[in-house]
C-alpha cells in the first residue's frame, strides 16, 4: 500500500516524502514540475535511500489521475499540488481557480472511484479572517481576502461537505503558519522562481548576495518593534505533522482542521536578526511601505494538533535560520544549479 502525494516535489511537500518514507510509508508523487524540481526528489532519495515514483502529471488531468491508482495501490492522499502566490492571485484569480479547484475535485473524483477515501489537505492559515484576535483556534471565524486564500477556504468547505454526505471519509485540514528553513542535510529546501515573495527566502538570498537589501514591509504596526509578527514554523516539524495528521486520518472518519504552528510569534526585525546572529551574514534593510492585505500578527494555538494528533513542533527560529542557511549556502540557485534540475 502506499501514499499518493500530490505537489511532492515542491518545498513541503519533498520534505513531506522525506519523513513519510522515514516512517515507513511507501510514496508515490503526481507532479507537474510547474514550480518544483525532478532534482528535489532525486535528494528525497539519497537522504532517505528509498525509491519514490513520480508521475509527471497535471493534477487536474483524471486520466492521469486513474492511471496512478489503476497501476498502485494507494491507501490515502496527501495533496499539496496547487499555486500558492497570493500577488499572482490577485493579477490572475481565475488561473488560480481553475487550477487549485479543478484539481481538488477531479482528485476527490478519482480518489472516490478507486474507493480511497482517507485525504490530507495542504490549507492555511490565510483561511481566517483577518479581525480574529490572536492566538488562532480553529473554531475561529473564517474569511480569506484573496483569491489564493479563497481557494484555500473553499476546498477546506468542498472537503467539509463530502465528508458531511459520506461519513465512511476522512479529512485532515492542515492550517499552516509560515513554513521556512530546509532539511538538516542542506540537500532540499525552498527553491522560489524569480524573486521571492516571502520573508525568509527573501533573507537568505539578500545574505548569499542574490539580492541588495531587506524592504521591510512597515514599522507602524502594533507589535514589540513596529514590524509585522509571524508564526515561523520549521518545515521538518510541519512535515512530521503530515505524518501525525495521516495516521489519524487512516484510523477516524469525519473532517478536522489542525493548526500547524509553533504557537509564538516573531517579528520582521526578530526573524533578520536571529538569521544574523545564527550565520554570522549582514542583512541590510530600509523601511518600505505596508504591503497591501498584511496583518500586524498572526500565530496560532497550536493545543488541538497536540491533543488530537500527538504533534508538537520541536525546532526554533535559530534552527530554522541555521538550516535555512545550510541550504542557500550549498545551493545558491536552489535546484537550478544542478545539471539534473527541470
Ligand atoms: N515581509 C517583509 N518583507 C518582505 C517579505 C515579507 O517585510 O520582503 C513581511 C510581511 O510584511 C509580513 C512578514 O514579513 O509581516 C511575513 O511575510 P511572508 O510573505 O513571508 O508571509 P505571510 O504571512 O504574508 O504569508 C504566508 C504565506 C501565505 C499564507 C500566509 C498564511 O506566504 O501563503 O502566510 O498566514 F497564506
Amino acid at each position: 500500500m502506499s501514499i499518493l502525494i500530490t505537489g511532492g516535489a515542491g518545498f513541503i511537500g519533498s520534505h513531506t516524502c522525506v519523513e513519510m518514507l522515514t516512517a515507513g510509508y511507501d510514496v508515490i508523487v503526481a507532479d507537474n514540475l510547474y514550480n518544483s524540481s525532478i532534482e528535489a526528489l532525486r535528494r528525497v532519495e539519497e537522504i532517505t535511500n528509498k525509491k519514490v515514483k513520480l508521475y509527471e502529471v497535471d493534477v487536474c488531468d483524471k486520466y492521469a489521475l486513474r492511471t496512478i491508482f489503476t497501476e498502485n495501490s494507494i491507501e490515502a492522499v496527501i495533496h499539496f499540488a496547487g499555486y500558492k502566490a497570493v500577488g499572482e492571485s490577485v493579477e490572475k484569480p481565475m488561473m488560480y481557480y481553475n487550477n487549485n479547484l479543478i484539481s481538488t475535485l477531479s482528485l476527490i473524483d478519482v480518489m472516490n472511484e478507486f474507493n480511497v477515501k482517507n485525504l490530507v489537505f495542504s490549507s492555511s492559515a490565510t483561511v481566517y479572517a483577518g479581525d480574529n484576535s490572536v492566538p488562532l483556534t480553529e473554531d475561529m471565524k473564517l474569511g480569506a481576502i484573496n483569491p489564493y486564500g479563497k481557494t484555500k477556504l473553499f476546498i477546506e468547505e468542498i472537503l467539509r461537505d463530502l465528508c458531511a454526505a459520506n461519513p465512511d471519509w476522512c479529512v485532515a485540514l492542515l492550517r499552516y503558519f509560515n513554513p521556512i528553513g530546509a532539511h538538516k542535510s542542506g540537500l532540499i529546501g525552498e527553491s522560489p522562481k524569480g524573486i521571492p515573495n516571502n520573508l525568509m527566502p527573501y533573507i537568505s538570498q539578500v545574505a548569499v548576495g542574490k539580492l541588495k537589501r531587506l524592504n521591510v514591509f512597515g514599522d507602524d504596526y502594533e507589535t514589540r518593534d513596529g514590524t509585522g509578527s509571524r508564526d515561523y514554523i520549521h518545515v521538518v516539524d510541519l512535515a512530521k505533522g503530515h505524518v501525525k495528521a495521516m495516521a489519524w486520518a487512516l484510523k477516524n472518519t469525519g473532517c478536522d482542521a489542525f493548526n500547524l504552528g509553533t504557537g509564538t510569534g516573531t517579528t520582521v526585525l526578530e526573524l533578520r536578526k536571529a538569521f544574523m546572529d545564527a550565520t554570522g551574514m549582514d542583512v541590510p534593510y530600509v523601511i518600505a511601505p505596508r504591503r497591501a492585505g498584511d496583518l500586524a500578527e498572526v500565530y496560532a494555538l497550536p493545543d488541538k494538533a497536540e491533543k488530537v494528533l500527538n504533534w508538537k513542533a520541536e525546532l526554533n527560529i535559530q534552527d530554522m535560520c541555521e538550516d535555512t542557511w545550510r541550504w542557500q549556502k550549498n545551493n545558491p540557485s536552489g535546484y537550478e544549479c544542478s545539471s539534473k534540475s527541470k
